[in-house]
Protein backbone atom coordinates (compact mmCIF):
# COMPACT_ATOMS: atom_id res chain seq x y z
CA UNK A 1 0.00 0.00 0.00
CA UNK A 2 1.26 2.94 -0.70
CA UNK A 3 0.58 6.41 1.24
CA UNK A 4 2.16 7.90 5.04
CA UNK A 5 3.75 4.95 6.89
CA UNK A 6 1.62 6.17 9.70
CA UNK A 7 -0.57 9.33 10.01
CA UNK A 8 -0.64 11.29 13.93
CA UNK A 9 -4.48 12.45 14.85
CA UNK A 10 -5.16 13.89 17.98
CA UNK A 11 -6.25 17.30 19.88
CA UNK A 12 -3.68 20.30 19.59
CA UNK A 13 -0.96 20.63 21.78
CA UNK A 14 -0.79 17.01 22.51
CA UNK A 15 2.25 16.83 20.49
CA UNK A 16 1.84 15.45 17.39
CA UNK A 17 4.55 17.98 15.32
CA UNK A 18 7.35 16.71 18.01
CA UNK A 19 6.15 13.35 18.50
CA UNK A 20 5.55 13.44 14.35
CA UNK A 21 9.53 14.76 14.11
CA UNK A 22 10.72 11.96 16.57
CA UNK A 23 8.81 9.20 14.93
CA UNK A 24 10.05 10.17 11.07
CA UNK A 25 13.67 10.25 12.41
CA UNK A 26 13.28 7.12 13.78
CA UNK A 27 11.60 5.16 10.59
CA UNK A 28 14.15 7.50 8.47
CA UNK A 29 11.98 8.80 6.83
CA UNK A 30 10.02 12.32 6.23
CA UNK A 31 7.78 14.21 7.89
CA UNK A 32 5.22 16.20 7.12
CA UNK A 33 2.19 18.42 8.99
CA UNK A 34 -1.37 19.47 7.12
CA UNK A 35 -1.20 23.08 9.17
CA UNK A 36 2.60 23.63 7.68
CA UNK A 37 1.17 22.96 4.35
CA UNK A 38 -1.67 25.01 4.42
CA UNK A 39 0.13 28.21 5.74
CA UNK A 40 2.82 27.70 2.85
CA UNK A 41 -0.01 27.04 -0.39
CA UNK A 42 -1.61 30.39 1.45
CA UNK A 43 1.24 32.18 2.62
CA UNK A 44 -0.70 33.27 5.54
CA UNK A 45 -0.96 31.48 9.25
CA UNK A 46 -3.87 29.20 10.33
CA UNK A 47 -4.89 32.01 12.64
CA UNK A 48 -5.31 34.65 9.92
CA UNK A 49 -7.34 31.97 7.55
CA UNK A 50 -9.68 31.81 10.52
CA UNK A 51 -10.49 35.54 11.14
CA UNK A 52 -10.03 36.44 8.02
CA UNK A 53 -11.91 34.04 6.03
CA UNK A 54 -13.35 31.65 8.92
CA UNK A 55 -13.76 28.60 10.29
CA UNK A 56 -15.52 26.86 7.10
CA UNK A 57 -12.93 27.86 4.56
CA UNK A 58 -10.46 26.44 6.90
CA UNK A 59 -12.09 23.20 6.76
CA UNK A 60 -12.38 23.33 3.04
CA UNK A 61 -8.39 24.20 2.66
CA UNK A 62 -7.98 21.52 5.24
CA UNK A 63 -9.91 18.56 3.78
CA UNK A 64 -8.27 18.78 0.26
CA UNK A 65 -4.41 19.39 2.24
CA UNK A 66 -5.31 16.29 3.95
CA UNK A 67 -6.66 14.19 0.54
CA UNK A 68 -3.45 15.33 -1.05
CA UNK A 69 -0.80 14.45 1.55
CA UNK A 70 -2.56 11.26 1.73
CA UNK A 71 -1.73 10.63 -1.50
CA UNK A 72 1.56 11.77 -1.96
CA UNK A 73 3.33 11.55 1.54
CA UNK A 74 5.58 8.52 2.29
CA UNK A 75 6.88 9.35 5.74
CA UNK A 76 4.93 10.40 9.01
CA UNK A 77 1.94 12.62 8.31
CA UNK A 78 0.18 14.52 11.09
CA UNK A 79 -3.13 16.39 11.10
CA UNK A 80 -4.48 19.61 12.19
CA UNK A 81 -7.00 18.14 15.51
CA UNK A 82 -10.04 18.99 13.58
CA UNK A 83 -9.15 17.06 10.38
CA UNK A 84 -11.03 14.08 11.37
CA UNK A 85 -14.44 16.31 11.86
CA UNK A 86 -14.93 15.75 7.93
CA UNK A 87 -16.62 12.76 7.22
CA UNK A 88 -14.85 12.50 3.53
CA UNK A 89 -11.76 12.54 5.57
CA UNK A 90 -12.56 9.98 8.03
CA UNK A 91 -13.01 7.57 5.31
CA UNK A 92 -9.73 8.12 3.21
CA UNK A 93 -8.06 7.60 6.93
CA UNK A 94 -9.47 3.93 7.13
CA UNK A 95 -6.85 2.79 4.60
CA UNK A 96 -3.79 4.14 6.53
CA UNK A 97 -2.23 3.23 10.07
CA UNK A 98 -3.62 5.77 12.22
CA UNK A 99 -2.24 6.89 15.64
CA UNK A 100 -4.37 8.53 18.22
CA UNK A 101 -2.12 10.97 20.46
CA UNK A 102 -4.92 11.25 23.42
CA UNK A 103 -4.39 13.48 26.25
CA UNK A 104 -7.31 14.23 29.17
CA UNK A 105 -8.88 18.06 29.33
CA UNK A 106 -6.76 19.07 32.46
CA UNK A 107 -3.41 18.34 31.05
CA UNK A 108 -4.66 19.78 27.84
CA UNK A 109 -5.33 23.10 30.07
CA UNK A 110 -1.83 22.71 31.22
CA UNK A 111 -0.16 22.58 28.01
CA UNK A 112 -2.08 25.17 25.83
CA UNK A 113 -3.09 27.66 28.45
CA UNK A 114 -4.09 30.72 26.62
CA UNK A 115 -2.29 30.43 23.55
CA UNK A 116 -4.54 32.69 21.18
CA UNK A 117 -2.64 31.23 18.04
CA UNK A 118 -4.96 28.42 18.39
CA UNK A 119 -8.40 30.45 17.46
CA UNK A 120 -10.24 28.03 18.63
CA UNK A 121 -9.62 28.56 22.64
CA UNK A 122 -9.43 32.21 22.78
CA UNK A 123 -12.26 32.56 25.47
CA UNK A 124 -13.00 29.91 28.30
CA UNK A 125 -10.11 27.37 27.32
CA UNK A 126 -11.32 24.69 30.26
CA UNK A 127 -14.59 24.93 29.16
CA UNK A 128 -13.63 24.68 25.06
CA UNK A 129 -11.26 22.16 25.91
CA UNK A 130 -13.83 19.75 27.33
CA UNK A 131 -15.97 21.02 24.13
CA UNK A 132 -13.83 19.99 21.94
CA UNK A 133 -13.34 16.49 23.04
CA UNK A 134 -16.29 15.22 24.03
CA UNK A 135 -17.36 16.39 20.24
CA UNK A 136 -13.71 14.73 18.58
CA UNK A 137 -12.75 11.68 20.83
CA UNK A 138 -15.05 9.26 19.47
CA UNK A 139 -14.06 10.77 15.57
CA UNK A 140 -10.24 10.39 16.74
CA UNK A 141 -11.17 6.73 18.14
CA UNK A 142 -13.15 5.93 15.25
CA UNK A 143 -10.02 6.51 12.68
CA UNK A 144 -7.40 5.39 14.92
CA UNK A 145 -5.59 1.96 14.95
CA UNK A 146 -3.47 2.35 17.97
CA UNK A 147 -4.45 5.10 20.69
CA UNK A 148 -1.34 6.06 23.00
CA UNK A 149 -2.26 8.11 26.00
CA UNK A 150 0.50 11.17 26.42
CA UNK A 151 -0.26 12.33 30.34
CA UNK A 152 2.70 12.65 32.20
CA UNK A 153 5.13 11.03 29.52
CA UNK A 154 7.85 13.31 27.37
CA UNK A 155 7.98 13.10 23.80
CA UNK A 156 10.71 10.24 23.69
CA UNK A 157 8.17 8.09 25.95
CA UNK A 158 5.58 8.44 23.82
CA UNK A 159 7.34 7.73 20.23
CA UNK A 160 8.63 4.73 22.06
CA UNK A 161 4.99 3.82 23.02
CA UNK A 162 3.79 4.34 19.53
CA UNK A 163 6.99 2.50 17.64
CA UNK A 164 5.51 -0.50 19.85
CA UNK A 165 1.79 -0.29 19.43
CA UNK A 166 2.19 0.17 15.48
C1 LIG B 1 -7.37 22.95 14.99
C2 LIG B 1 -6.10 22.50 15.26
C3 LIG B 1 -4.89 23.16 14.73
C4 LIG B 1 -5.20 23.92 13.45
C5 LIG B 1 -6.37 24.84 13.65
C6 LIG B 1 -7.63 24.12 14.10
C7 LIG B 1 -8.53 22.23 15.57
O1 LIG B 1 -3.90 22.18 14.45
O2 LIG B 1 -5.45 23.05 12.38
O3 LIG B 1 -6.00 25.81 14.62
O4 LIG B 1 -9.66 22.40 15.08
O5 LIG B 1 -8.33 21.46 16.53
P1 LIG B 1 -2.95 21.45 15.54
O6 LIG B 1 -3.73 20.31 16.07
O7 LIG B 1 -1.79 21.00 14.73
O8 LIG B 1 -2.60 22.48 16.55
Amino acid sequence: MSGPRLVLVGPMGVGKSTVGRLLAERLGTGYRDTDDDIVAAEGREISEIFVDDGEERFRELEKAAVATALAEHEGVLALGGGAVLDPDTRALLGRHPVVYLSMDVEEAVRRTGLNVARPLLAVNPRKQWRELMEARRHLYEEVATVVVQTDGRTPEEVTRAALDAV
